[in-house]
């Protein structure tokens, strides 16, 4: 009998290379960028290191930056001046987020510019919807603001919407009014399988969106369900989803894993905000070094299954690679 040794595969980084089962391409990370409509709201996000809120001009220069760099997919998340029960400024066509995309298509037509389409940064109450009369938030009347939004989106010149608000039927509810107002060309993103995560926290800072009462329990999924996870990304390949998300993505991978061997639509994961901060304060601690536990964290997303993978390292992953 002879002695099976895998170990002859791992004696140099060149056969180990050879015998790779994965690599995380700089084509498949989406950059999330947060644009402020006021200047004052422009600056560094204390619990993100190394991310800004922008300016649009700043938005637009960071788009030139990360092109050049290879990372050719944006999402944006806009933070308004202006608040209200009715998340008014999210519909607005001359909506921060609006003007943004408007202006980072002139500049770089080929940038694949997606949106989040969701009302959280733009209610006062910061929850997801319209609140009825029993504060909880209205689905259906939800929905119709979506669609508005998504609409204005398109015809600014979005490539991709992507509602992560977790309303019921909202995926077709888009995908109805951006064809009946000619843009069919305009695809959907939907956040699927959103859990109501802790992991989250940073990003309401950066974005100004915690609720003011209560959690986001009554439509973010509850973390102990995976079965679920897939019944909510049928409905929305069903309802016309062209890619469907997994968020977040650490504490997920076993649904990101279920959802690429149930599915053949493309499998975005989204590595929140939480997930970035938690990495940087280690690194920041020296408790981990930077460059090996990013990559094997980028790494898990892709050997789970996933097609894209939204992060904020998507740019310093880029900038390694291009400088070796
Ligand atoms: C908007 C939205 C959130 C995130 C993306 N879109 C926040 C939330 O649902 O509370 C989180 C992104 C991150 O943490 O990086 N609803």
């Amino acid at each position: 009998m002879i002695a099976l040794r895998p170990r002859r595969l791992r004696r140099s980084e060149v056969i180990r290379a050879l015998v790779r089962e994965h690599r995380v391409e700089v084509e498949q990370l989406v950059q999330p960028i947060f644009v402020a409509e006021q200047p004052a709201d422009a600056g560094p996000i204390a619990s993100m290191p190394g991310i800004a809120r922008l300016t649009p001009d700043g938005a637009v220069a960071e788009a030139r930056e990360l092109f050049e760099l290879g990372i050719k997919s944006l999402l944006l998340f806009g933070i308004p001046a202006h608040k209200d029960a009715v998340a008014s400024a999210n519909y607005d066509p001359e909506g921060i987020v609006q003007r943004t995309i408007r202006a980072i298509k002139s500049a770089l037509p080929e940038m694949v510019v997606i949106a989040d389409v969701c009302n959280c940064e733009y209610t006062d109450h910061g929850h997801c919807g319209l609140l009825d009369a029993t504060g909880e938030v209205d689905n259906d009347a939800t929905v119709e603001l979506l669609v508005r939004t998504a609409l204005t989106y398109a015809q600014a010149g979005v490539d991709v919407v992507a509602p992560s608000d977790m309303m019921d039927g909202r995926v077709e509810a888009i995908r109805s009014a951006l064809d009946a107002h000619g843009q069919t060309g305009v695809a959907i993103m939907a956040y699927s399988a959103k859990y109501a995560s802790a992991f989250y926290g940073p990003f309401r800072e950066a974005a100004g969106a915690t609720p003011q009462f209560g959690d986001r329990r009554s439509y973010q999924m509850d973390p102990p369900n995976a079965r679920e996870a897939l019944r909510e990304i049928a409905l929305d390949v069903a309802e016309g989803a062209d890619i469907v998300m997994i968020k977040p993505g650490l504490p997920y991978l076993d649904v990101v894993r279920a959802a690429r061997d149930t599915f053949d639509q493309p499998i975005a994961v989204y590595n929140v905000s939480g997930e970035y901060s938690m990495l940087k304060a280690a690194i920041a601690n020296g408790w981990l070094d930077a460059e090996r536990a990013v990559d094997e964290v980028l790494t898990s997303f892709v050997r789970a299954g996933a097609d894209i993978v939204i992060t904020y390292f998507a740019k310093e992953y880029a900038q390694r690679k291009r400088h070796g």
